[in-house]
């Protein structure tokens, strides 16, 4: 009982996305496809898919990783950023594999038909729309 009613004061304050550094933003990626085909994947990415699926979809959409464009360096440089931001939960082995996952999927699903994705924006971009919402 105590702890039910801590949680709805946690989240009535906003406290919950404090605490995860829950991303409080809706980017047009959020709205796209949510789910990978990954059974023509080679099965180490087929792994680590799950991780990436399960990681990085604690603060927003998994969508957003899954509608987002980038190359690998941008790639490398986001992996990194999410992983430090506090209580993300991921360490530098699972971030490795979520990192070649991605860049993996930029290459054999995104590459092919890049219209049909987003490109990352930049955090003034981020800014601006989140002034907006
Ligand atoms: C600790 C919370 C957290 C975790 C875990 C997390 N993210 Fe994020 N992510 C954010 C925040 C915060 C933003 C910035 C936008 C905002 O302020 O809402 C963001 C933005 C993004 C964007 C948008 C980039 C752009 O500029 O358009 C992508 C792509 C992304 N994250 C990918 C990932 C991937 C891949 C993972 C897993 C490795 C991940 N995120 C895990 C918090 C997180």
């Amino acid at each position: 009982m105590k702890k039910a009613a801590l949680l709805i004061v946690l989240a009535g304050c906003g406290g919950v996305s404090l605490l995860s550094q829950q991303s409080n933003v809706v980017l047009p990626q959020d709205k796209g496809p949510d789910k990978i085909d990954v059974s023509g994947y080679p099965a180490p990415m087929q792994s680590a898919y799950k991780l990436f699926a399960s990681k990085c979809s604690k603060c927003h959409t998994i969508a957003r990783p899954i509608n987002t464009m980038m190359k690998r360096d941008e790639w490398e440089r986001y992996v990194k950023r999410m992983m430090h931001k506090p209580n993300s939960g991921i360490n530098d082995n699972q971030g490795k594999q979520i990192f070649e996952f991605v860049v993996y999927d930029q290459e054999q699903r995104k590459d092919k038909n890049p219209k049909a994705f987003f490109p990352a924006l930049s955090d003034e971009e981020i800014q601006k729309l989140k002034s907006q919402q």
